[in-house]
């Protein structure tokens, strides 16, 4: 896929009707400050498209980037960010619950995992509910640049045994900084693509 355009087409909020797309919707899902926007924007070649923030709890809606009018990556608001209400985290979860049960385009969840960390609870809820919706989630490890090469791969084991993956579940480290991985989930988009 070549990224030709990019344009934030839809912002959705807790109180709004979701699109009904027409081309292919890829979404990003992982708790908050994990590095959702940061991936999107790396895959968009872009630097600050999507807005990002080092306080978690920046993308608080689900924004539809329209990528050259082939494609649609969805930024999803980040789970488990401790400083909202509950009510407002109960609100976020539904609607993420709403997008991800009834969207007719979307044809693959990434659901992306801070490498440094054991996956939380949240995570775990995560990812069974997304292999629930019937989709193989794609594990995107991030910040692979705040570990040595050396310990990458202890950590990509690490993470499939914290979430318990179904058997053949990718995992791949990923750095918003040296833009590793990045070809990678390219290749994945473009097979996705290709149906
Ligand atoms: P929410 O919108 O709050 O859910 O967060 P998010 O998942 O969209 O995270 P965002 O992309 O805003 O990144 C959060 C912070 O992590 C920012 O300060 C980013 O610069 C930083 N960050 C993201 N990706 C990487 C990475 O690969 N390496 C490093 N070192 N920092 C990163
Ligand atoms: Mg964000």
């Amino acid at each position: 896929m070549i990224v030709r355009s990019v344009n934030l087409e839809t912002v959705c909020g807790v109180t709004s009707v979701l699109p009904k797309n027409e081309k292919p919707e890829i979404a990003f899902a992982g708790k908050s400050n994990v590095g959702k926007s940061s991936l999107i924007n790396a895959l968009m070649n872009r630097k600050s498209y999507a807005r990002t923030s080092a306080q978690p709890g920046k993308t608080q809606t689900i924004n539809f980037y329209n990528i050259s009018e082939e494609i649609y990556f969805v930024d999803l608001p980040g789970y488990g960010y401790a400083k909202v209400s509950l009510e407002a985290k109960a609100k976020w979860g539904k609607l993420i619950e709403k997008y991800l049960r009834s969207s007719d385009q979307l044809k693959a969840v990434f659901l992306l995992i801070d490498i440094r960390h054991e996956p939380s609870e949240n995570d775990r809820h995560m990812y069974d509910w997304i292999l629930n919706q019937g989709y193989d989630p794609i594990i995107i490890a991030t910040k692979a640049d705040k570990l040595k090469r050396s310990q990458l791969q202890k950590h990509v084991k690490m993470i499939k045994t914290g979430l318990n993956v179904v058997p053949g579940t990718v995992v791949i480290p990923f750095s918003s900084l040296s833009k590793q991985g990045k070809d990678e989930i390219m290749a994945i988009i473009d097979q996705i693509l290709a149906g």
